[in-house]
């Protein structure tokens, strides 16, 4: 059975879904993306010995298959939290306090925006507009809307988070 070694997060990932996708889809072109949705279905992430190996299954050049990971931002080339928060700091969520909010949050995380908690609970992200402006300021956890929160009641949104 085939490992990716990922010494920074002291990982080892099971590689045979993936090379069976790849076996899957050989001959066929334009594939590349399609590999590296697999695989961060499958992983959570693209660290950067499993680009390699991408490289090496495909026969693509490595410089490649990392310039296309890292040209499409729904690929993540660093560790994702369990949890995904996205705070908006668009115009309307900016206006009604958002800036606060970020700023409680990275203090109480100890993270910037983009960052990962050390112990993987939280990625922690700011966006500029999350179509819900109504519900001002807004963030998403999970992908569920929290809207009209002050920065105490975030925190205890992230402390209640398991
Ligand atoms: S500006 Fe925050 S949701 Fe639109």
């Amino acid at each position: 059975m085939s490992h990716c070694q990922c010494p920074r997060q002291e990982e080892t990932l099971d590689l045979a879904p993936l090379d069976q996708y790849i076996d899957e889809l050989k001959g066929k072109a334009g594939i590349l993306i399609l590999i590296l949705q697999r695989a961060q279905e499958l992983y959570g992430w693209l660290p950067r010995p499993l680009l390699q190996h991408i490289a090496n299954r495909t026969g693509t050049p490595a410089s490649e298959v990392l310039g296309v990971a890292t040209f499409y931002s729904q690929f993540y080339l660093e560790k994702r939290g369990r949890h995904i928060v996205r705070q908006c700091d668009g115009t309307a969520c900016h206006v009604r306090g958002s800036g606060g909010i970020i700023e409680a949050v990275e203090t109480e995380l100890g993270i910037r925006p983009g960052e990962t908690t050390p112990d993987s609970k939280i990625t922690y992200e700011v966006v500029y507009c999350l179509g819900s402006c109504g519900l001002s300021p807004v963030a998403t956890v999970d992908g569920r809307f929290v809207g009209r929160l002050g920065s105490r009641d975030m925190i205890s949104v992230l402390k209640d988070l398991p």
